[in-house]
């Protein structure tokens, strides 16, 4: 059995179905459900008895403890956390509780639990660390991607609290030799993200014919990978990463923000062919501290544990338009009171 946290969000759920879809192997799935936890996500094993789901926080060490005790696993995968850089400019408290102290909550109960198992479960045991490429900062047009040695220079609030995280993960291996692994990957995309992100948020107002708020000159550019990419590579790391080990994982898709609005804007089109949706697109102020450019160098991960993409660009965005208008009803479900005091709040000053 593995212990799943935070999956009931965009990428825990994601991988939580995909893992169950390769075998037979359980999880116990303990989720905070925050504003961005969603059991909507995971109705499609609501009755399956290989997925036990627990409401807690990880930073609630004596339920922390319970679980590993009642439940054994022989792995820990850290999904929780506070994952929305404007929400961190707003508000970074909830980013230092969780993903910071939580995490050390986490390793804390999960290294005492390691230390009494016997020796070859001892061996066995992983604790892998979901983590982002953000950590290492903002790189300049013609630098070359982040390796996994790229100094880390994190730069907003978010960020920080993930660099924070990481450097605590890496201590728990170098000094008690506690069997982790960390993975630093690219933005995301698919089904089931909470549409504040840029890609959901996009065809959400497409859909609704709402403005498309570009922030700055929309020139900044992310290095984009489909969520199940990222899931087969959480697996893969799992399965043959080497203890200690940090493992970068992109998908060598790099656009600017202005040419994935644009795209989403010329595919929605294609769909609704009367719509001329590239019309919405809005120019807004610009994110405070804003990293221009973010590039994920694979290279290790493809090398030493043969994993590759599955998705190209091409494939995954049309998948993920194709999501957003089958599943409106799960769209209109998330837009909660709470979720349009956010968009109020963040584009408010955006004079959108
Ligand atoms: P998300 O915000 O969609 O989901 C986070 C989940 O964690 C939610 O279900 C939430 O309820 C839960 N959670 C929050 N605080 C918790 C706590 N204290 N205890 C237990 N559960 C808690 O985030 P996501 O996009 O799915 O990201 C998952 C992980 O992957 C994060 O660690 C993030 O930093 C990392 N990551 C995300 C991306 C991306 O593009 N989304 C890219 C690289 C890495
Ligand atoms: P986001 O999805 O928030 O991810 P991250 O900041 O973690 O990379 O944003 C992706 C990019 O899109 C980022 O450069 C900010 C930009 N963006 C907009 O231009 N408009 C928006 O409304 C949002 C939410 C993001």
């Amino acid at each position: 059995m593995i212990l799943v946290t935070g999956g009931a969000g965009f990428i825990g759920s994601n991988f939580v179905l995909e893992w169950l879809q390769h075998g037979d192997e359980r999880i116990v799935n303990v989720d905070k459900l925050t504003y961005a936890g969603n059991l909507q996500n995971l109705s499609s094993v609501k009755d399956d008895p290989r997925h036990i789901f627990v409401r807690g926080d990880i930073g609630d060490t004596q339920l922390i403890s319970q679980l590993l005790t009642t439940y054994q696993p022989r792995a820990i995968i850290n999904l929780a956390a506070e994952s929305h850089v404007d929400r961190s400019i707003h508000g970074p408290e909830d980013f230092i509780q969780t993903n910071i102290l939580g995490t050390f909550h986490l390793l804390e109960a999960a290294r005492a639990y390691w230390m009494q198992l016997d020796q070859g479960a001892k061996g066995n045991f992983r604790f892998l660390h979901v983590s982002t490429d953000e950590v290492y900062g903002s790189l300049a047009p013609q630098a070359p991607a982040f390796t996994e040695i790229h100094n880390y220079q994190p730069n907003s609030p978010y960020s920080a609290s993930k660099a924070s995280s990481d450097h605590l993960v890496r201590a728990y291996h170098h000094t008690y030799g506690f069997p982790t692994l960390t993975t630093n990957c690219s933005n995301n995309y698919g089904p089931f993200q909470f549409p504040e992100k840029l890609i959901p948020l996009m065809i959400c107002n497409a859909l609704a014919e709402k403005n498309l708020p570009v922030y700055g000159d929309g020139l900044q550019i992310r290095d984009w990978l489909y969520v199940t990419d990222h899931c087969t590579a959480i697996r893969r790391v799992l399965a043959a990463g080497l203890p200690g080990e940090t493992y970068n994982i992109g998908g060598w898709n790099e656009k600017t923000n202005l040419e994935i609005v644009q795209t989403i804007c010329d595919l929605l089109t294609e769909i609704y062919p009367q719509r001329q949706f590239r019309q919405l697109i809005t120019y807004v102020a610009d994110r405070p501290g804003h990293d221009r450019r973010y590039a994920i160098d694979a290279t290790k991960i493809k090398r030493e544990l043969k994993w590759r993409p599955a998705e190209t660009f091409a494939t995954g965005i049309r998948k993920t338009i194709h999501w957003y208008i089958d599943n409106q009803q799960w769209t209109t479900d998330v837009q909660t009171g709470a979720y349009r005091q956010w968009i109020e709040k963040n584009y408010k000053q955006r004079t959108l």
